[in-house]
């Protein structure tokens, strides 16, 4: 979690690392602060909030200085106040450090600082670095060497930068666990915990790899090496996506702009896979692993949050399309429970960031076991996309808005041609084949449809924002799409919401129905929408309003719905992609109406990279 930043160049550092800080907000805001080399000092402004709060009290343009350091945090250890706020300084002051991740031997370390004399002004983690690294400095008298000793020597995960008025033109950044990359310039380096904050001055980009350091120096250009002092090779990437897709481009919020990017998105995610005539999909990143696939008897999906709904979903649809057992498992309960996993499993992880810790830790565990691992992942060179033996990129773009909603449908698109792939690789036929592939091919414009009901939903949102509960009730492949509902609606306008497959109401959920209980019912016509209007009814019947996502053409569902928002027609496994829409414009314009920070929720940062 967090973005760090640092900047060694010609230019001024504080500017350039504050507009760092903006874009990779959306890891964390808990606090923001800076550290630049100024005449020989650091100087180190920093204020618990947003980073508009630290720039409105720190006076940044009186930083002066051509190499600094930046964070924006998202708290693990210490509340997050002005002084838990990074940069932390060693106790000269003289050494100063950002840091994402946490120090699991923290207390074990300080203690003996504090019997070595140290004292410390912080409750965080990563103070008891800075001073740890500041006192091996004052033994061995070599930046690096302080810096890599201290590293091997702390457990748990760390992404830092660490700066030195003794070495007044050297960064030295390092990673383990927690994504770090090293902008290359004309003569200037950003290093950013992504590749959002770099862009803007260079696309040429090495991503560090586990336990790999980069020492950064303003005259001799920079060397990786891992922190066992083993000289490493790095290769230079190009970031793909553009600057455009990191900003609002006229919408009000990031989120708005990444539903209505939908369209272009999901077809970004078939585009040059798809075979619409064969009735196929060509999946290149799959290839080393196809003899495995071929002959795999059961699929292990593994995710967080929203990509693990729509891994459950990706389990009705490889289910029916593969016929292969598929379990769907919370990375985070999957990693300790030691699961029973067989050499011809095939574990799938789905991940936006690509760097979530309980998925990375419950691939490692499904590897270590023998299993075949491919990931389904977003973010090109994150943490899961380089660990996994195979995979799929979502090509989503860049998703700023901390609430995903543009990379679930791609995950949907992903785990639907990949349901397509290993059906048409087993028994099913092409004709079926075509079929599927003809329905994804024709989601872009049925989505751009359910984008153009915006001004419905946004009423019906107007109406309901003051309330204080909701249920989202789906059946089948559209039960996850339900769950993802109501958490879109949690996650931003901190209503509580339920999602809950339609027929299990009656179990318990029911007592809860009365007039102020607003129901999302999905209730697309197919072969279980009889069912689903009977739960309706159960619901009208204690007086509980209905909101029903229903086709286009279903004009019966007026007679027992309040409200009916409609979605095209489509086939039933594809509906959860349709539906989602409407869902991630409810939450959205709810949230609006309540006057909630829709980009950055409360208590909430993108990527969960901390257990
Ligand atoms: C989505 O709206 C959430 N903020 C969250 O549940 C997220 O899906 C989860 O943390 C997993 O993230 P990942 O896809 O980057 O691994
Ligand atoms: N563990 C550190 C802290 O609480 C870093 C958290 C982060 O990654 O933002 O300050």
């Amino acid at each position: 979690m967090c973005g760090i930043v640092g900047y060694i160049g010609p230019q001024q550092a504080a500017p350039i690392c504050l507009s760092g800080l903006k874009r990779m907000e959306y890891r964390g805001y808990d606090s923001a602060g800076l550290c630049i080399l100024q005449d020989g000092t650091l100087h180190i402004g920093k204020k618990a909030g947003k980073v508009a709060e630290m720039e409105r009290e720190v006076d940044v343009a009186a930083m002066t200085g051509t190499i600094g350091i930046g964070h924006t945090r998202w708290a693990t250890h210490g509340v997050p106040n002005d002084v838990n706020a990074h940069p932390h300084s060693d106790a000269s002051g003289a050494i100063a450090l950002v840091h994402n991740g946490i120090i699991e031997n923290y207390l074990t370390i300080k203690k003996k600082l504090l019997h070595a004399g140290y004292a410390f002004v912080s409750d965080t983690d990563s103070e008891v670095l800075a001073v740890f690294i500041g006192m091996l400095y004052d033994q061995l008298h070599d930046f690096e060497l302080a810096v890599r000793t201290a590293l091997s020597e702390v457990e748990g995960t760390f992404g830092v930068v660490v700066m030195s008025a003794h070495d007044p033109d050297m960064l030295i950044a390092a990673r383990r666990g927690s994504p770090l990359l090293l902008g290359v310039g004309q003569n200037e380096y950003v290093i950013a915990s992504d590749a959002s904050a770099v862009i803007s001055h260079t696309r040429q980009v090495v991503y560090l790899h586990e336990n790999e350091m980069a020492i950064v120096t303003r005259h001799d250009g920079f060397h990786t090496k891992t922190i066992h002092n083993e000289e490493t090779h790095s290769v230079v990437e190009q970031i793909e996506f553009e600057l455009d897709a990191i900003e609002k481009s006229g919408f009000d919020h990031f989120m708005l702009k990444e539903i209505y990017e939908q369209p272009n998105t999901f077809h970004d995610g078939f585009r040059g896979r798809l075979l619409v005539d064969e009735g196929n999909v060509r999946l290149g990143g799959l290839q080393a692993v196809a003899d495995k696939l071929k002959h795999a008897r059961r699929i292990i999906i593994t995710a967080c949050g929203t990509s693990w709904h729509a891994g459950l979903a990706g389990e009705y649809i490889i289910e029916q399309l593969a016929k292969i057992p598929v379990e769907v498992e919370y990375a985070s309960e999957f990693r300790y429970r030691d699961p029973i996993i067989y050499s011809d499993d095939i574990v799938i992880a789905i991940s936006q960031s690509g760097e979530t810790a309980d998925t990375l830790a419950a691939i490692r565990e499904a590897k270590r076991k023998g299993a075949t691992v491919i990931g389904f992942v977003n973010v090109v060179g994150s943490t899961i996309a380089r660990e996994t033996d195979a995979g799929v990129y979502l090509h989503a773009g860049p998703e700023i808005g901390v609430a995903s909603t543009k990379a679930f449908t791609s995950q949907l698109c992903v785990l639907t041609q990949f349901a397509l792939y290993m059906g048409r690789m087993r028994d099913l036929d092409a004709r079926t084949g075509k079929e599927i592939a003809a329905g994804l091919a024709a989601l872009p414009s049925l989505i751009h449809r359910c984008l153009e009901q915006g001004p419905a939903v946004q009423a019906i949102a107007l109406a309901y924002a003051k309330a204080t509960n909701f249920l989202y009730l789906g059946r089948g492949v559209n039960f996850p799409a339900a769950l993802e509902g109501a958490l879109k609606l949690k996650e931003i306008s901190y209503i509580h919401a339920e999602g809950y497959p339609a027929a299990e109401m009656k179990h318990g959920p029911i007592a809860l129905i009365d007039e102020n209980m607003p129901v999302v019912f999905i209730a697309p016509k197919d072969e279980i929408y009889d069912k689903v209007i009977s739960n309706i009814q159960e619901v009208r019947a204690r007086n509980g309003t209905v909101i029903a996502i229903a086709s286009e053409d279903d004009t019966s569902i007026d007679a027992v719905a309040d409200h009916v928002i409609r979605i095209p027609e489509t086939l039933p496994i594809l509906t959860p992609v349709l539906a989602s829409i409407p869902l991630q414009l409810l939450a959205y314009y709810i949230a609006v109406e309540r006057g909630c920070n829709v980009d950055m929720p409360r208590n909430l940062a993108k990527s969960v990279t901390v257990e």
